[in-house]
């Protein structure tokens, strides 16, 4: 284990089986599924694999239909094998078992159909009646809009053209990223998709928000008393998030070039991670509740100046180099990428939360592809005690407390404090104390997708993102785009592969007088920079 002192005395004691605590025996009903846009990607390696780990859970209703909507069939292989393919490679349960994979497939069915076109819907109309005649009840409707954002209007027009999702208690649709492209066309889409169905009926998905470790997060922070005393500004002197990937873009150019680090990541995911950090406790588990509170974190959130954008916001573009051994393209050589593109691969930026429990606080955030490691960590650094009795001689490293959650890939948490080493003469040395998935449980975690779909199938839109959240967002990065789009970016590419982003990336939280934190590998907690 190599590490310190105290690791494993914060262990739990009693192994536990995780779907036993954490995913609560759901209700059954019936279900209709839809996704349209299923032969793509992310039905493929997400949601297909999601629903068959609930069905071999046992989470889904008894009696389901899913049907994935293509316009044309398939002409290499027949969905079956397709769909059986996917779960063979990207199932968290490894490969389909045949008897399970039977059962779970006699209820998926492939659609051909124009999702343009109106007959797919009368026809669609038509199996979808004819199933709830069948199960002698009017089933739960899921229309997941697994699509390119050009699809989302014709499809809604079409759903309501049809009568496809009128029952506002049981129909719904699920919207996927992005939610726009800035504010004025996410309120666009916002109206579109209130103009056909109830706030209620929508589910926008942020996948960040279906991670067990982020759920637990509102548990830690809502289920204890220990924390919550100490988590303002009295007591936190700033927050981290990095949210880091070692791989580029590979094969999503066309799509990145319009989006860059900022819109992919820093508007949904780590905007979200920042709102479960920050809110203060919602008075119950109701999604309005729940949202209510996240929103107004977003409210509170100090718009930047253009001369904050300049100084507190970094962005970086991976050149070519060598990552994990292998040779790695520069971002501009990508497929579907402009050689000269000046869109952003890393970004680092700071921001302030104004309300009673954040004021001047900083909260740094980093995102970037190409990192030398994949992980995403929350840091909370504490401040400094008020009088400090040890020199330093007694105690060689000085840093404040930490408390460090990582959302992946490890799922931790660690407490960093400092205890006396054992000995005769007075040594004060920092040590961990850490809780673990791995050690704490035995069951597998279940994915993103799995807990969302099965809260969407539930009609929990706790976390999911309201039409106001999204547009919140919007205007926090608002300023960012703008003020990008007069200034010309940085020299690119200024970052290689396999490292920590450009260095103005570090220089943003230096003065602050600490360095990016990482989880220990092997002992203490790391900092991308040592600390003198
Ligand atoms: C997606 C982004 O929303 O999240 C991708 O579009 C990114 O660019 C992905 O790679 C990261 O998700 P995860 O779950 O792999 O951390």
């Amino acid at each position: 284990m190599g590490r310190q002192a105290t690791r494993g005395d914060f262990r739990t004691k009693t192994k536990r089986r995780i779907n036993d605590t954490i995913m609560k025996a759901k209700e059954t009903s019936a279900a209709n599924i839809v996704i349209f846009g299923g032969k793509g990607d992310l039905a493929w390696r997400k949601l297909i694999p999601a629903f068959y780990n609930l069905f071999i859970n046992g989470y889904l209703p008894e009696k389901f239909a899913i049907y994935g909507v293509h316009y044309e069939k398939l002409k290499e292989q027949t969905y079956e094998e397709y769909l059986l393919e996917g779960i063979n490679t990207f199932s968290r349960s490894g490969k389909a078992k045949p008897a399970e994979w039977k059962k779970f497939i006699q209820s998926v069915y492939f659609f051909e159909g124009d999702f343009t076109v109106d007959d797919t819907y009368r026809r669609l109309s038509d199996t979808l009646t004819k199933n709830d005649k069948e199960w002698k009840t009017r089933a739960v409707r899921l229309f997941y809009y697994s699509v390119a954002p050009r699809f989302i209007e014709p499809i809604s027009l079409f759903l309501a053209q049809y009568n496809l999702a009128t029952d506002i208690n049981s129909d719904r649709v699920v919207v996927e990223k992005p939610f726009g492209t800035d504010l004025q066309t996410a309120k666009e889409l916002n109206q579109l998709l209130t103009k056909h169905f109830k706030e209620k009926q929508i589910y926008r998905i942020d996948h960040y928000l279906g991670k067990e470790t982020v759920q637990n997060l509102m548990a830690f922070r809502f289920a204890n008393i220990v924390y919550e005393s100490i988590w303002n500004q009295n007591y936190i002197e700033h927050v981290q998030i990095t949210v880091a990937e070692s791989i580029g873009v590979g094969g999503r150019g066309n799509y990145y070039e319009q989006a860059g680090a900022l819109k992919d990541m820093i508007q949904n995911h780590l905007l979200q991670l920042l709102c479960v950090v920050a809110m203060e406790p919602p008075v119950t588990l109701d999604a309005e509740d729940i949202r209510n509170k996240k929103v107004d974190v977003l409210k509170a959130i100090r718009p930047l100046t253009k001369a904050e954008v300049a100084k507190n916001v970094i962005r970086g573009q991976y050149g070519e180099g060598t990552l994990k051994g292998k040779k790695q393209a520069a971002y501009r050589q990508e497929k579907n990428v402009n050689p000269k593109s000046n869109t952003e691969t890393f970004v680092a930026l700071k921001l302030f939360v104004d309300n009673w429990r954040w004021q001047n606080v900083p909260f740094y955030l980093r995102t970037g592809k190409c990192m030398e490691k994949t992980t995403s960590l929350i840091v909370i650094q504490f401040k400094p005690v008020p009088h400090n009795l040890y020199n330093n001689k007694i105690m060689s490293d000085q840093r404040p407390n930490q408390l460090i959650i990582s959302i992946q890939p490890e799922m931790e948490t660690t407490l960093l404090f400092h205890a006396k080493e054992p000995g005769v003469k007075l040594q004060i040395k920092p040590v961990e104390m850490d809780f673990t998935y791995k050690e704490s449980y035995e069951a597998p975690v279940p994915e993103a997708y799995e807990t969302l779909l099965l809260e969407i199938l539930e009609g929990d839109a706790a976390m999911f993102m309201r039409a106001d959240q999204v547009e919140e967002a919007w205007k926090v990065v608002t300023p960012i785009m703008e003020a990008w789009k007069k200034e010309t970016a940085p020299r690119f590419p200024n970052y290689e592969p396999g490292s920590w982003g450009p260095k103005t990336g570090e220089a943003l939280i230096k003065p602050q007088g600490c360095s990016w934190t990482l989880l220990p590998e092997n002992g203490i907690i790391k900092n991308t920079i040592r600390k003198k």
